[in-house]
């Protein structure tokens, strides 16, 4: 069998799905990988380091035509248009952005495999794209925050007198989140942190964080939070997180936020006036921004200064640390693949009523089959 990387297409895009590391593995598993010329470069894998581990560099066209590709981000529009039907098409292909993309795979005979949809469960743990990537997001956002800031993070006494550590309040408490904590209380920064999921409390204590909670009562959750994520929150709550938060926030030097909702917009979470009550100077960095931002005037990629905060709304966490981040990723892919490699038939096998490969489905046999994006049948 065959596996195809592509170099990939989303500008601003440093990350590659497969590194030298991870090829020695596929290779020892009976898998060939086929790497598009120069798809490693921008992470720091140069051609060469591929070729040492056993891989074949190619070009596009036959990095298309392998039996399975691998990738970050879905792929250019007409490249998905050169796969061939029966390809399985795997890794992170933000299923809930585009429409229109998943029915040209499912037009195409496309087996496409969403990984972000994996279940949060022990099984899946080590092939979980969002985890290993939301990680290094969490860590990248502090250390931006960081050099953005006009003042040092640690309490500091020197002979000219003392500095007061810097402060640091974290909206969302994940895994992003739980990092982005961790950072800064390394890097000496008085943390505090909010979530909606009230078992983050403890979680939030034994990162040496102060927990900022508004209780959830009857009422408040519009939908039920589900297999480890939030649901979405009522009106009356969100007035009453955001009285907690504006008292809390003019204090705060660095804010991260990071809540998500699958398949939703992020919910908004700071607000105009809010930002306006911040010292200016204060940083807040937003890793909700692609998916509309937790940060009201957050500029996706981009970074504003409103009312003198500045505003980041970071996209490319991850990315910017490539090499980790490709890493993992690879891994993340191998695992995945090794959970279904058939040794004896050098192929992988997907039972359909496997709980993973149910999952992450998304089209097979020209339909879309994946029941949370299953076209609705016309009444
Ligand atoms: P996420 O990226 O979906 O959301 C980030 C955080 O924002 C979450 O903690 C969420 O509760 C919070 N949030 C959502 N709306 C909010 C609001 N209005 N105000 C404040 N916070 C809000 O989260 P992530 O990192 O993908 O983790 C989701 C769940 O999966 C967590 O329960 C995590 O512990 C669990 N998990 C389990 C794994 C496993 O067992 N294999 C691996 C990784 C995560």
């Amino acid at each position: 069998m065959k596996i195809g990387i592509l170099r990939e297409f989303t500008p601003g895009e440093h990350r590659v799905a497969t590194t030298p590391s991870a090829v020695t593995r596929f290779t020892k598993l009976g898998v060939a990988i086929l790497v598009e010329a120069g798809a490693g470069q921008r992470a720091g894998f140069p051609d060469d380091a591929y070729t040492a581990q056993g891989a074949t560099i190619v070009s596009r066209d036959q990095a298309l035509a392998a039996d399975a590709i691998l990738t970050v981000r879905p792929p250019a529009p007409a490249d998905i248009a050169g796969i061939r039907a029966g390809t399985r098409l795997i890794g992170g292909l933000a299923p809930y952005a585009d429409p229109a993309r998943l029915a040209a795979y499912a037009d195409l005979g496309i087996a496409a495999m969403a990984l972000e949809l994996l279940p949060r469960t022990t099984r899946a743990q080590a092939m979980d794209i969002l985890s290993s990537q939301a990680n290094l997001a969490g860590y990248h956002a502090v250390v931006r925050a960081a050099t953005q800031l006009n003042r040092c993070l640690p309490m500091m006494t020197t002979a000219a007198g003392s500095i007061p550590a810097a402060k640091a309040f974290v909206m969302g408490v994940g895994v992003a989140g739980l990092q982005a904590i961790a950072t800064a209380r390394r890097l000496g920064a008085i943390v505090s942190a909010t979530d909606v999921r009230p078992e983050t409390r403890e979680q939030i204590q034994s990162l040496g964080a102060k927990p900022i909670f508004e209780e959830i009562g009857e009422g408040d959750e519009i939908t039920a939070a589900s297999g480890g994520y939030a649901g979405e929150m009522s009106e009356a709550y969100r007035q009453r997180q955001a009285a907690l938060v504006s008292g809390h926030i003019t204090n705060q030097d660095i804010v991260i936020t990071t809540a998500l909702i699958p398949g939703r917009a992020a919910p908004c979470l700071v607000s105009d006036a809010q930002i306006a009550a911040m010292k200016p100077g204060s940083v807040i960095v937003d890793l909700a921004a692609e998916n509309g931002g937790n940060v009201e005037g957050v500029v996706a990629g981009d970074m504003v200064e409103r009312h003198g905060v500045i505003i980041i709304g970071l996209t490319d966490g991850a990315s910017r640390m490539a090499v980790d981040a490709s890493n993992l990723f690879a891994r993340n892919c191998y695992n995945f693949i090794e959970a279904f490699w058939d040794k004896g038939a050098n192929t992988l096998a997907m039972p359909a009523e496997d709980a993973l490969v149910e999952a992450t489905l998304l089209t097979r046999d020209g339909r879309i089959v994946h029941p949370r994006f299953a076209q609705p049948i016309a009444a």
